[in-house]
């Protein structure tokens, strides 16, 4: 118990130290949240990760209203303002914007966030601040606090029961499958019986039992999993061994607490007929077996080569694989069904829904995984990204459709890492004039891949060069419109060279410029192949085709950056990346509470600009490879600086040769 005790309280202090809650003057000498009153929140200076835990708890709110309506949905839409108060737990005094049938209300709740031991996360409750709040009827009155049904509070304490019961074997061959799956043996285990179960009513259920293993000739590979005796014949070596589990079952999904296993006290004794620890009446009788196998003192009656160790086999009644006395037995269980080809964890839950779509995603990106653990890891995030997946689609204001990109099975902090590197330092070096604005009438799309000053999408691949990439992309393009030649230039030389940006780990345009300046120029991408990885310099002065006279600083004005851009060519900016991890198509505008514009960590490059079904855009050449987005691009509303796009407008300039 004290495990979860600390753990809540981890999870609490975690979750109260980002709130920025747990000050000296917060916290006793023990390091216990105090009460105390509520703190105002102001949403404009706080970090977008900050501000998450508020829109966290709002969309708890959403969630359980919803639970309780029987209408349309309400949909969150934007934060009005947000106090706290930490309890044990947190208060979240809210105020909100809701769509109610469509209608745009401002809600006024109490959300609460208590700790409870038993329930990661502990439990929520929404509460109305007013019977007339427009939220009111979808929350229960004050005095009665709606818990979520999801997370209901303890209903009681923890009780003994049998091993014959549904749940419990789930829950013990799901234990089996997790524990072989942390083991570092080279041979599986299977389940001989569970013992000593204990089960308890909490969010769910928690089961605590003792399981028995063997081990097998199987090897612990994802083909053998769920594989039970009769496939997998108990091997003479190896340890039997004795796992004490604790897990909780919530939402139809598992979670290991606690599991320890050792050697087995209990030594088999082989030939005895006490293979599974009750005394028997009659040796070599068949009392211990529930049928008559019509051969008398043979042992045949359970199936069980006596003489051996006391492993029990399959049952031969499938649909009832624990036969009344047979309370210490279990059989090794498999999932009905002969669905285990996949190595994808069964019993996954909500997961399941994305089972399909996970195997048609390993297909169409040829996603090979090295190991069964790999895999099912990698479709968890691929589940929890598709989660998400669905919220980026409803909070949409534009027509961008999100969904399974090659790269939806990336967490996203993997994710930042690898594809993102836009690094925005402090104290700003690389200061460039200000760029004049052409006073002229412009078209209603442009498009400057139509005029040849544009290369073909690259890729960067795991290394965060998306400066460079957005550099050599500007700079091509002025080259080819003053200088009439389009080469396709040097992202590596950058990232190797560049010694003011950082290479793999970031960089910006502003700063790259400068850098070409004092290398001497960009060598061809052919002469200065990309790589992808940091390496050492290896520039060569001979071998530069375009060299730099300057750079200049746009306007953030969007109409003005479109008279640029029609005037001068291709534009480098950084961008807040949000949701294009999982960017499919269409015109993405996601709302600025979600997409931070001063939060930039993406360098892109805007190639054009237009209007399609209404909605104006521009069109932004990404290095993600053309198989990502609209052909490698990303088309994003033009009109209200979505995701900072104007926050750093910049290009470089050249000489006419
Ligand atoms: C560009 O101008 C803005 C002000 O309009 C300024 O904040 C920014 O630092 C400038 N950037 C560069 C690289 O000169
Ligand atoms: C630099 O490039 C030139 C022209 O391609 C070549 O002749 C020379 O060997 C290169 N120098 C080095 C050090 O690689
Ligand atoms: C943006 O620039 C245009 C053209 O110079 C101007 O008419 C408009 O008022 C500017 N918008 C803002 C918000 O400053």
């Amino acid at each position: 118990m004290k495990l979860y005790v600390i753990l809540g309280f981890l999870i609490l202090v975690e979750l109260v130290s980002s709130l920025g809650l747990l000050g000296g003057d917060a916290t006793s000498r023990e390091g216990q949240p105090l009460m105390g009153g509520y703190s105002e929140q102001n949403l404009d200076l706080l970090t977008s990760e900050k501000k998450n835990y508020y829109i966290n708890a709002a969309n708890k709110a959403i969630e359980m209203m919803n639970d309780v309506t029987n209408g349309k949905p309400l949909i969150f839409q934007k934060l009005v303002s947000v106090r706290t108060q930490v309890i044990a737990g947190v208060n979240y005094d809210i105020t909100m914007k809701v769509l109610i049938d469509d209608k745009s209300q401002i809600c006024h709740v109490l959300v609460t966030n208590m700790l409870n031991n038993a329930i990661p996360g502990g439990t929520w409750s929404v509460v109305a601040q007013s019977s007339n709040d427009p939220c009111a009827p979808y929350t229960s009155a004050p005095e009665q606090v709606h818990i979520m049904k999801r997370s209901a509070h303890l209903l009681g304490g923890e009780g003994q029961a049998s091993s014959e019961d549904m749940g419990v074997q789930k829950a013990a061959r799901w234990a089996l499958e997790h524990i072989n799956s942390m083991s570092n043996s080279l041979f599986r285990q299977v389940l001989v019986r569970v013992s000593n179960v204990k089960k308890q009513v909490v969010n769910g259920y928690r089961y605590r039992f003792q399981l028995t293993t063997a081990p097998t000739d199987c090897l612990n590979e994802p083909e053998n999993k769920d594989k039970g005796l009769e496939e997998c014949p108990v091997s003479n070596t190896g340890k039997i061994q004795d796992c004490s589990v604790s897990l909780i079952y919530s939402l139809e999904v598992y979670k290991m607490e606690t599991f320890s296993c050792k050697p087995s006290s209990k030594k088999p004794i082989l030939g005895g007929d006490d293979h599974d620890y009750k005394p028997h009446g009659l040796l070599g009788g068949y009392d211990h077996g529930k049928s008559f196998n019509g051969l008398l003192g043979k042992d045949l009656q359970d199936f069980l080569p006596h003489g051996q160790p006391y492993f029990m086999p399959r049952q031969a009644d499938q649909n009832n694989p624990l036969s009344s006395n047979t309370e210490d037995r279990i059989t090794q269980m498999r999932i009905g069904g002969g669905d285990d080809h996949d190595y994808l964890p069964h019993d996954s839950g909500k997961c399941t829904e994305y089972r399909e779509e996970f195997i048609a995603f390993k297909a169409k990106h040829n996603k090979v995984y090295g190991s069964y653990r790999e895999e099912a890891k990698r479709f968890m995030v691929f589940c929890e990204n598709m989660d998400k997946v669905k919220e980026y689609q409803r909070l949409d204001q534009g027509s961008a459709i999100y969904g399974a990109t090659k790269f939806a099975d990336m967490t996203e902090t993997e994710f930042e890492k690898q594809y993102l590197g836009l690094k925005v330092p402090i104290g700003h070096s690389s200061a460039w004039p200000a760029a004049e604005i052409p006073q002229v009438s412009f078209p209603v799309s442009w498009d400057w891949r139509e005029h040849k000053i544009v290369t073909p999408v690259k890729n960067q691949g795991s290394c965060g060069s998306c400066w460079a990439f957005s550099t050599t992309g500007n700079v091509e393009g002025q080259w080819a419109l003053v200088n009439k030649k389009l080469y396709s230039l040097s992202e590596q030389e950058l990232v190797d060279c560049d010694k003011i940006d950082e290479g793999c780990n970031g960089g910006l345009p502003t700063q790259a410029y400068e850098a070409i300046m004092k290398l001497g120029g960009l060598e061809t991408e052919q002469d200065y192949k990309y790589e992808g990885h940091d390496e050492k310099c290896q520039f060569n002065k001979s071998e530069v085709v375009v060299t730099l006279s300057g750079a200049v600083n746009i306007s953030k004005n969007e109409t003005e950056m479109a008279a640029w851009l029609y005037k001068n060519g291709p534009i480098s900016i950084g961008i807040n990346a949000f949701a294009m991890q999982f960017y499919l198509g269409g015109i993405a505008h996601p709302w600025k509470i979600f997409c931070n514009p001063k939060s930039l960590d993406h360098g892109v490059l805007i190639v054009g600009y237009g209007v399609e079904k209404g909605e104006p855009f521009w069109m932004i050449k990404n290095s993600w490879g053309s198989d990502w987005g609209r052909e490698g691009y990303y088309y994003v509303y033009r009109g209200d600086g979505t995701c900072g796009l104007n926050e750093m407008c910049t290009s470089a300039q050249v000489k006419k040769k």
